[in-house]
């Protein structure tokens, strides 16, 4: 007898156990709300959205990858306890119990930030995702760009280099061909000391007649990398470009006079047919991947 009672017992708390977890699953709802770059010495406003109401929190408390940043206390006098937050210090007047604002942030705030909130009855704790802070220095110069020439042959390769200014972290760079970007393969990152925090990208292009008469070379540097075409500056955190254009020669005939000159003009012209042949081979291998 008395073991069947504590069977039912047991079974009375596990159904008890079960309700209450259940309940608490979906008590609130939360996010942080963390800015993905900051400018060095900006101020951040993070922001954990929750659902409680007023009276029923307890705790928000943020914390930065595992460590302990801040925690209000509803009802504690003072409500806020002082941490030490690496890389900025807390502006007040922009605080409060669910936002946290950094002021004059250095590239130590940069981190996964997130929240934890309590509410008081039932005592029941929930955490929010981690996002990602980048304190950043942005570029104060356009990005150069080298070119060997300006006026191209069909059949020339078109070698440019675009070099950023330095920032932190290093910027992407990345060549647009008339308002495209072209396939990875025409474009090689050129690695620079590590101590530089600038960086450098060379374009190797074949020429076909297909890029026109005109062709529009921008090299952007932003943070973070390439979107997509339709982005403009608003987009990136940090946004610098330079353009140049160059032009395509029409090509000229061979000219024939004389017989000392025949056989050096049959030459040129094998080796301008050798040439064409090859630059239609690569508009061909051009053209699937990229359409002008
Ligand atoms: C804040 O949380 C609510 C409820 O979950 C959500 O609907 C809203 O989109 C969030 N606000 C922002 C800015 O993410
Ligand atoms: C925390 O530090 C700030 C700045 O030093 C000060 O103004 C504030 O009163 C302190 N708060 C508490 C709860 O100690």
């Amino acid at each position: 007898m008395a073991s069947l009672l504590t069977r039912w017992f047991f079974v009375l708390c596990l159904a008890l156990f079960a309700v209450t977890i259940s309940d608490c699953k979906d008590l609130f709802e939360l996010s942080a709300i963390v800015p993905r770059y900051a400018k060095l010495g900006e101020t951040v406003v993070l922001r954990c959205n929750h659902t409680v109401a007023d009276n029923q929190l307890y705790k928000v408390q943020w914390t930065k990858s595992n460590d302990k940043l801040f925690q209000y206390i509803r009802g504690r006098v003072p409500p806020f306890i002082n941490h030490t937050i690496p890389g900025a210090k807390i502006d007040w007047g922009q605080t409060s119990s669910s936002n946290l604002a950094l002021m004059d942030v250095q590239h130590d705030a940069s981190g996964l930030y997130g929240c934890t909130v309590t509410t008081e009855s039932p005592i029941y704790s929930k955490t929010s995702e981690f996002h990602e802070l980048t304190v950043i220095k942005i570029q104060n110069v356009d990005p150069t760009i080298d070119i060997s020439k300006e006026v191209f042959n069909v059949g020339d390769i078109l070698d440019a280099t675009c070099t950023s200014g330095p920032s932190k972290p290093v910027p992407e760079i990345t060549w647009l061909v008339n308002g495209r970007k072209p396939p990875d393969t025409y474009m090689k990152p050129i690695l620079k000391a590590a101590s530089d925090s600038a960086t450098a990208m060379r374009l190797t292009l074949p020429v076909s007649d297909r890029l026109g008469a005109e062709v529009h070379l921008t090299c952007l540097s932003t943070i973070p990398g390439f979107l997509n075409e339709k982005s403009d500056y608003h987009d990136y955190a940090d946004y610098r470009s330079s353009s140049i254009i160059v032009s395509v020669a029409v090509k000229s005939e061979p000219v024939t006079a004389g017989c000392g000159k025949e056989f050096i003009s049959t030459v040129a012209v094998v080796a301008v047919a050798a040439v064409v042949v090859a630059a239609t081979a690569n508009a061909a291998a051009a053209t699937t991947a990229f359409p002008t």
